[in-house]
């Protein structure tokens, strides 16, 4: 029997292939996901997984399919979870499962396979994401079930099996890369009281140090959709990359926070979002002019659910996807663009414009004009505070 084993070359995934050999007497296909991580990541791959034991590595490029349909449609429903979290792991997850899910029916293995620990959120991304996908599947967590409990063990085990030990320098943090964003957690991040170290970050500079001159960018939006920058016509990918780059050089989009996870305990992370922190402000900031009083709360009341969904691994459940479908009608005129100033670590809205807007300046300004006819208002007022009266008659009374 084969198994398809979720790998990033370092050293979490590295032992778990001698082991599930060792354990399961099982031919082990690593797979890795291109989702943005980086070339320094991707980098002799092939070769580190076959030293550890395993019969092949498929490495598949995932970008534009993870920003268009994962990282767009969040975006799109403005998913933020617990007030600032830009998803950025949430989202990776269904898509690299789902593609080994794929694998292993390419390849013919019977089961699926991963490093995550057991105190984490993506174990139960990508198992609910295998659930989803096909149940037949056998699932593997080996960090759950062996006696290895930290970096000392896996590295003696790693030794003893003849596994070369991943040669790249071992952060501190635990971190997570793709396009969207970089999580860091862990070592002094684990006291919520004390400030990140400067030299962690990695996706942006430090406001301090970013430049004295502002900057201005021009988003196109069409359907709630990001597709352009400076008018521009960029794939999903290529804008939030260049989006990265700009954001990061103006110290954008840093997020410390505690959370809670989904196993029940709270943990303390900091993520780097700079292209993404100017994607939700510019989608959100059109969103005034094309939506109506009433939609933009409901919309906002549903992301709050949509959030959870995406971070308690549920991407596939048929209620995200309805969502998407309510999402994706309600912004169909969200179409324009967006002007946003960038400033040493600050995003602020100057400019947005759309086709769609409901703004009307023959309306609102303080001009007199044909539409608005200013003695409706009295009216209107009485009978809008005529409860508010009624109220205030009866506590007279008494
Ligand atoms: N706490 C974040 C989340 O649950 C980030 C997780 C990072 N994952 C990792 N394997 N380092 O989405
Ligand atoms: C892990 O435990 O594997 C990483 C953290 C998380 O999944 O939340």
């Amino acid at each position: 029997n084969k198994v398809v084993l979720a790998y990033s070359g370092g050293l979490d995934t590295s032992v778990v292939v001698p082991w599930l050999r060792e354990n399961y007497g099982c031919d082990v296909v690593c797979f890795t996901a291109d989702v943005g991580q980086g070339a320094i990541e991707l980098e002799g791959l092939e070769q580190k997984a076959k030293a550890s034991g395993a019969s092949q590595l498929v490495v598949k490029d995932l970008k534009e399919e993870f920003v268009r349909d994962y990282v767009f449609p969040c975006l799109r429903a403005g998913a933020i979870y617990e007030r600032k979290y830009l998803l950025g792991t949430s989202m990776a997850r269904p898509v690299i499962a789902k593609a080994m899910v794929d694998v292993a029916r390419e390849v013919g293995a019977d089961a699926v396979s991963h490093g995550c620990t057991g105190k984490g959120n993506d174990q139960v991304r990508f198992e609910l994401t295998f659930f989803a996908l096909n149940p037949e599947l056998n699932v593997v967590a080996p960090w759950r079930e062996w006696e290895i409990r930290g970096r000392e063990d896996a590295i003696e085990y790693a030794k003893k099996h003849g596994v070369p030990v991943p040669v790249t320098k071992k952060s501190i943090y635990s971190r997570d890369r793709n396009l969207w964003h970089l999580s860091h957690e862990g070592d002094i991040l684990e006291d919520p009281s004390k400030e990140p170290k400067k030299d962690m970050y990695m996706m942006s500079v430090d406001p301090e140090d970013a430049p004295d001159q502002p900057e201005y960018i021009e988003i196109g939006i069409v359907s709630g959709l990001p597709t352009s920058l400076e008018g521009k016509e960029l794939s999903p990918a290529s804008l939030l990359s260049e989006l990265n780059k700009i954001g990061g050089r103006h110290g954008i989009g840093r997020v410390d926070m505690v959370e809670n996870r989904l196993v029940g305990m709270k943990s303390r992370g900091v993520y780097e979002t700079p292209g993404g922190t100017l994607l939700y402000t510019a989608v959100r900031e059109l969103e005034s002019l094309t939506l109506d009083r009433q939609t933009i709360q409901v919309k906002d009341s549903l992301a709050l659910t949509y959030a959870e969904l995406v971070y308690a691994g549920r991407w596939f459940d048929p209620l995200r996807v309805a969502m998407d479908a309510f999402m994706e009608n309600i912004t169909k005129t969200t179409t324009g663009s967006v002007t946003l100033k960038l400033y040493k670590g600050c995003v602020t809205v100057t400019g947005r414009t759309s086709p769609y807007s409901l703004y009307r300046q023959d309306i609102s300004s303080f001009e007199s004009s044909e539409i608005y006819d200013q003695a409706d208002a009295g009216g209107f007022i009485r009978l809008y505070g005529l409860p508010t009266k009624v109220r205030a008659m009866l506590e007279k009374q008494d």
